[in-house]
């Protein structure tokens, strides 16, 4: 299990707690939970208002369903992903609605709504995966979704475990302690590289 940063500045404990596991007890998620989740991400905000984002969801107990999904992620998390109790789909319009223009916060947004879903999860003792390892033009297929929208990013749903089925690589990752870049490598002031007095000198 993941050990919980040490933030430099305080920060709320859903920040600090959130982390990528590899490992997912073999335990399903509620749809109570699911449908929270959604809920969190629908009250995200977007440019004008815009929602660009849409969700595709296959939990293990559908298992065609299921293996669908999991046939549009990558070998690369296909080790781990496998054994996640729900695999979704985050995907995004990249032009208005009405209008046909293209959309430039179309990424940032599904971005934002993921991220409410995110602590939504992790509010909820959940954890989520994302990944970027996705066969995108696989995804478009099996799913029909239309030209202008972009399957972006999975999302692997789940109670965080010690999962045996795992390599223990895995296993050691979802062990280690979260690190990030010092405060001071991106908080800039006057101007670029220049850090902010808030954060240093
Ligand atoms: C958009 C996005 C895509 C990601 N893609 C992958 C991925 O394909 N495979 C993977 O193992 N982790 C992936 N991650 C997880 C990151 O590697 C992880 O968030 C990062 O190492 C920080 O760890 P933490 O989330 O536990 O703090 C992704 C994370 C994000 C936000």
């Amino acid at each position: 299990m993941s050990v919980s940063v040490q933030s430099a500045f305080p920060i709320n404990e859903l920040l600090s707690k959130r982390w990528s596991p590899f490992a997912f007890e073999d335990r399903s998620v509620s749809e109570e939970n699911l449908r929270a989740l959604f809920e969190a991400a629908r009250w995200s905000a977007s440019a004008a208002n815009e929602q660009p984002w849409s969700y595709i969801v296959a939990t293990r107990d559908q298992p065609e369903e299921f293996a669908r999904m999991l046939s549009c992620v990558e070998d690369i998390n296909q080790p781990w992903a496998k054994f996640a109790p729900v695999l979704v789909l985050g995907c995004t319009r990249l032009t208005f609605e009405h209008t046909g223009l293209p959309y430039a916060t179309a990424e940032h947004d599904l971005g934002l709504a993921s991220a409410n879903l995110v602590f939504e999860a992790t509010a909820r003792g959940l954890g989520v995966h994302q990944m970027i390892h996705i066969h995108r033009d696989r995804a478009k297929e099996l799913y029909e979704i239309p030209e202008d929208v972009r399957p972006l990013t999975g999302l692997a749903i789940g109670y965080a475990g010690d999962d045996w089925r795992l390599p223990q690589s895995y296993q050691q990752e979802d062990q280690a302690r979260r690190s990030r870049k010092p405060i001071d490598t991106f908080v800039f002031g006057k101007k670029w590289a220049m850090i902010s007095p808030l954060v240093g000198r």
